[in-house]
């Protein structure tokens, strides 16, 4: 893929607060016309990854390109192809949404704010509140207008913080079909998030943030592939059966809840691994009862990242 097509380009980022070390060589690329989720819990760095990158903030070092121009040196080349809907909402309350809209157009030197503010309102479905005060819209109305605001000018990279956090699950379905729609149209869609729902619905790629390191990152598919494959669940008639199968598991790694005499053991998934634990049940006489194969979801694959990079820090540190 040629450098033209890569619409959002990070490189060995660095950001410092007050000594504290918010993002620690960050690098990752953004293709054109797909969606990119930055997912990370409560501090991991994802406003401020987006706060460099729209020049509201300096980095302290590291490069940034946004389709192709040099965010440090050309400023006002990225303010022409980007736009951003922040965490805290960007809209005057005391003006109407179609105010709102206006004034974004006179800003954006359109030739005619009116027109694409209506435009927008129709597109948003906010055509029936458009000459009403924005303190009157629902939480869910104002991030539509938002985003409505964030495509005045047409943008082609749109930088989205936390779109639904706070919204009913209703409000936040119809903002994934927004998001969805805008990058049908081609825009490259940049967003932050703390729910892996939403990273998994939305994104082409994510991007997993944990104190400003991305510990992993790739397709959803091929986040939920780093865990183990086959995790088998067994479930006994009673607990001495439990122990007993337990006590047959050798190397396996296997965690079990005695009370309700279940026991989950992590094989690779084999054919030949499988046959070898049922046959070693079988010889040793032990019954079971039911068993399951475990199918990994987005969010073990992301605890289990951030639980074996705590350990290694231990380790490192100890
Ligand atoms: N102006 C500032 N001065 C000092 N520290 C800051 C400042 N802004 C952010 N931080 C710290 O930087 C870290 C990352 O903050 P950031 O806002 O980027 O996180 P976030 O991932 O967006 O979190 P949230 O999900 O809560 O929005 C946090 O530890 C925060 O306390
Ligand atoms: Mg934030």
């Amino acid at each position: 893929m040629s450098k033209l097509e890569i619409a959002i380009w990070v490189s060995n980022l660095k950001k410092c607060y007050q000594n504290k070390d918010v993002l620690k060589d960050v690098s990752f690329s953004v293709p054109a016309g797909t969606i990119y989720a930055l997912l990370g819990s409560n501090g991991a760095g994802k406003t401020t990854t987006i706060r460099i990158l729209t020049t509201q903030m300096k980095a302290d070092s590291g490069e940034m390109k946004i389709e192709g121009y040099n965010v440090s040196k050309q400023p006002q080349k990225v303010h022409e192809v980007i736009r951003l809907t922040g965490q805290f909402s960007a809209v005057d309350e005391v003006l109407t949404g179609k105010e709102n809209l206006i004034i974004m157009g006179r800003l954006c030197h359109l030739p005619n704010p009116e027109k694409r503010a209506d435009e927008l309102l129709d597109y948003f479905e906010l055509s029936v509140s458009a000459n009403q005060i924005v303190s009157t819209y629902s939480g869910g109305m104002k991030r539509k207008l938002d985003i409505a605001m964030s495509l005045v000018g047409n943008p082609k990279v749109i930088f989205l913080d936390e779109p639904t956090t706070g919204l009913d699950p209703q409000s936040r379905h119809s903002m994934w079909k927004i998001i969805k729609e805008l990058n049908r149209a081609g825009v490259t869609i940049f967003l932050t998030t703390q729910y892996l729902e939403e990273a998994e619905q939305l994104a082409d790629k994510i991007a997993i943030l944990d104190k400003g390191v991305i510990i992993a990152e790739g397709t959803p598919e091929e986040l939920k592939s780093y865990l183990p494959q086959g995790v088998i669940q067994f479930l006994f008639e009673d607990r001495e059966t439990l122990e007993k199968a337990k006590s047959l598991m050798g190397d396996y790694k296997t965690s079990s809840i005695p009370k309700e005499y279940k026991l989950t053991v992590v094989t690779d998934g084999k054919a030949d691994t499988l046959a070898q634990i049922f046959s070693r049940f079988y010889q040793n006489k032990v019954s079971i009862h039911t068993f399951s194969q475990l199918t990994p979801n987005l969010e073990d694959a992301f605890l289990t990242m951030i639980a074996e990079r705590e350990e290694e820090n231990q380790w490192r540190s100890s």
